[in-house]
């Protein structure tokens, strides 16, 4: 697992293997709007501030993966991740 920290709603949570993090932020009362929860549509994405993603979508390219992530699907490889929601 991992932990993600959202930066504008001063929640962090930790993310484990069965959880998503729009799943994990979630339950901790941080909205995530989703649609397609596949990695395809591009709704749920956000910034990156801080941390590695794991990008797990198939929505984003490659220049927006450096600080962008689906929320939806994708995962982190860092320890934390900090995101701007
Ligand atoms: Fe569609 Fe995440 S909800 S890409």
């Amino acid at each position: 697992g991992f932990s993600v920290l959202a930066a504008r709603s001063g929640v962090r949570v930790e993310v484990g293997p069965e959880d998503t993090i729009a799943g994990a932020l979630g339950k901790a009362g941080v909205k995530v709007t989703l649609s397609c929860e596949q990695g395809i549509c591009g709704t749920c994405v956000v910034s990156v501030l801080e941390g590695e993603p794991d990008h797990r979508d198939e929505y984003l390219t490659e220049d927006e993966r450096t600080d962008q992530i689906a929320l939806c699907c994708s995962r982190a490889r860092s320890p934390l991740l900090v995101v701007d929601i």
